[in-house]
């Protein structure tokens, strides 16, 4: 009877992380699909006119060593790259997005080639060793990742001690308790400053500062101690 219970459970777990994973699955698809078909013109309608201003004013708090390695998570287009090469003339960057059309994109506008590059990969599980990068990036891409601590665990992973991650979405300012906000219907979730700093805390990130961009967009600067 016990075996027979025992048995009984493994199989539901075995069936609830199928169920799991899939639901995972389909996510990433539905996400990768969405932005697919919005890379032709992601670049000249209106959302991408705002997005360029918010790269304007972020450089306003970007202070990087001269011979720097960034990576930009959710890269898109590589908007925010080209721009920091132009500033940067010895910044090396890579651009990482999960899709294949926006890399296509980045890549046909890349003027700074080899100095940028861009690869296809998650932001939750990145593609690269540790302590690999000065600063990363991400700006409006945070919104859509499905596991938030898992990212900026793999944050604090490849930035190298001393190094910052600039995360830069939308928020709120209703503070609650919670770390983690149920994903809206649109697979989509705001972050207000206090979970921010909670979120980067638990992964071993300090916040430096908050500064509002543009309206509810908000940068959050992160740093990784030097003595982790
Ligand atoms: C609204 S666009 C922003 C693009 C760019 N950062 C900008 O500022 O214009 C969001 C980007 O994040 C990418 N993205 C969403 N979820 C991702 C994930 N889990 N891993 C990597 N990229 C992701 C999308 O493919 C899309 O290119």
């Amino acid at each position: 009877m016990v075996s027979t219970l025992t048995v009984l459970h493994a199989r539901l777990d075995i069936a609830a992380v199928q169920v799991g994973t899939q639901m995972t699955d389909n996510f990433f698809a539905n996400k990768k699909r969405l932005f697919n078909n919005w890379a032709s013109s992601y670049d000249w309608i209106f959302p991408s006119v705002f997005y360029r201003a918010i790269h304007q004013r972020l450089l306003e708090y970007v202070d990087l060593p001269e011979r720097v390695n960034v990576l930009d998570l959710g890269c898109g287009t590589g908007r925010l790259l080209e721009r920091l090469a132009t500033k940067f003339p010895h910044l090396r960057g890579t651009g990482l997005d999960l899709s294949p059309n926006m890399l296509r994109v980045a890549r046909l506008s890349n003027h700074h080639h080899p100095r940028l590059i861009y690869i296809e990969g998650k932001a939750e599980s990145l593609p690269f060793g540790e302590a690999q990068f000065d600063a990363v990036f991400s700006t409006i891409s945070f919104l859509h990742y499905l596991e938030p601590q898992q990212v900026l665990s793999e944050v604090a992973r490849v930035l190298t001690p001393g190094g910052c991650f600039y995360l830069v979405d939308f928020t709120f300012n209703k503070e609650t308790e919670s770390e983690k906000l149920p994903i809206s219907p649109l697979g989509i979730r705001f972050y207000s400053p206090k979970q921010r700093e909670m979120l980067g805390s638990s992964s071993g990130l300090l916040c430096v500062s908050h500064h509002y961009l543009l309206g509810p967009v908000l940068l959050t600067i992160f740093t990784k101690p030097t003595l982790l």
